[in-house]
């Protein structure tokens, strides 16, 4: 039997174009014993695919590299097995890539099939793990303080925002479209929310955040970042989880000045999710109880159809997805 998988065929240049993937057909594997081959059904596209295609050998994990298969997230069923460990039928979450069969690896985590795959990748894995970290351990947020957060309508930035109002903080969020920031204050409970793409951003988050930003929780960057930072409280802290508009630059934008660091006292931290694996099952713990308590709800942008996954990455960094963009095989 065969199935197709996407390989890399060479490194972008600036923007993403559908060229740099070659789908290819390959033969199902002849399993050696311990491995265990999954029928992937649902898959994960995420900002950090355009970091894996950068040369840097320095970064938490090592680029893909030419003539690889594209790596990923996904979800998808153990259909054969030579290890008792993950057997048939198991429904698992973890490290997959473009493929539509995987072999498994033991990273992988056994899921309760009952648990939709739109869940498992908005909540209880790496999304809901790094706005959870993010937002409780390097945020620190305390009840009363303001929060903003940039790529608000994303996956994470959604959650960290209602899980900021979970903590009793005062939220506003940035997306790039109207109709994004009425979903944030409407169904969300976002106290305000503003579109980047408008103007007299600076006035606009004086208005939102009038008693100004304690914690800054930044997935994106862009020109936006200079303004929030410029009205960060002392003692505030920023989350630096991810620079979305950067990742195409071959030289990232300069950062925010040293000096209002020092006068500010300011706290400014990198995240990386794979380091905070040792609090997961707390994260989802908390998650899944404010879920069924209705204090946070997620939303899942599903296309249909492997073959599409280049465009539909590049649809992900044009913004067409409002909360978790995952593509059904
Ligand atoms: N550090 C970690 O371990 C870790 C883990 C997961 C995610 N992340 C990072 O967290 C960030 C959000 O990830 P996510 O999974 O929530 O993404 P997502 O759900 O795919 O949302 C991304 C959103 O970002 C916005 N965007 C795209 N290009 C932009 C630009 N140039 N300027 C401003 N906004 C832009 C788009 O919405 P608009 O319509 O609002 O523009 C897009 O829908 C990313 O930077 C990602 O790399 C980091």
């Amino acid at each position: 039997m065969s199935y197709k998988a996407f390989k890399l065929s060479k490194y972008p240049q600036g923007n993403i174009t559908p060229d740099i993937f070659d789908m290819v057909t390959l033969a199902k594997p002849t399993l050696k014993e311990g491995e265990f081959l999954v029928k992937q059904t649902y898959m994960s596209l995420d900002p950090a695919m355009r970091t894996w295609l950068q040369q840097r050998e320095d970064s938490y994990l090592p680029p893909v590299r030419i003539g690889e298969v594209m790596r990923s997230y996904g979800v998808g069923i153990v259909e054969e097995s030579l290890n008792s460990k993950f057997p048939v039928g198991s429904h698992v979450v973890g490290v997959t890539g473009w493929s539509e069969y995987v072999l498994g690896n033991e990273e992988m985590n056994i899921i309760d099939p009952s648990l939709p795959p739109e869940a498992v990748l908005s909540l209880f894995y790496m999304t809901g793990l790094t706005a959870y970290a993010g937002l409780m351990k390097i945020g620190q947020p305390k009840k009363g303080e303001t929060l903003v957060v940039t790529g608000a309508a994303g996956s994470v930035g959604s959650l960290v925002g209602q899980l900021a109002k979970a903590q009793g903080l005062r939220v506003v969020g940035i997306a790039g479209s109207d109709e994004k920031c009425k979903w944030l204050v409407e169904e969300l409970g976002f106290d305000a929310a503003i579109n980047y793409k408008s103007d007299n951003l600076d006035a606009q988050l004086r208005a939102a955040a009038p008693n100004g930003v304690d914690v800054f929780y930044e997935n994106t960057g862009g020109p936006i970042q200079e303004i929030i930072f410029s009205q960060l409280n002392r003692f505030g802290r920023v989350v630096v989880c991810g620079v979305l508009a950067d990742y195409d630059n071959e030289v990232p934008t300069k950062g925010p000045s040293w000096v209002d660091i020092n006068l500010k006292s300011l706290r400014v931290q990198g995240l990386i999710v794979t380091d905070y694996q040792d609090i997961a099952d707390e994260a989802f713990s908390v998650l899944g109880a404010y879920l069924a308590e209705g204090k946070i709800q997620y939303k899942a942008h599903v296309t249909e159809g492997f073959e599409s996954l280049p465009e539909d990455l590049i649809k992900l960094f044009k913004g067409e997805n409002t909360g978790k963009f995952i593509v059904k095989f």
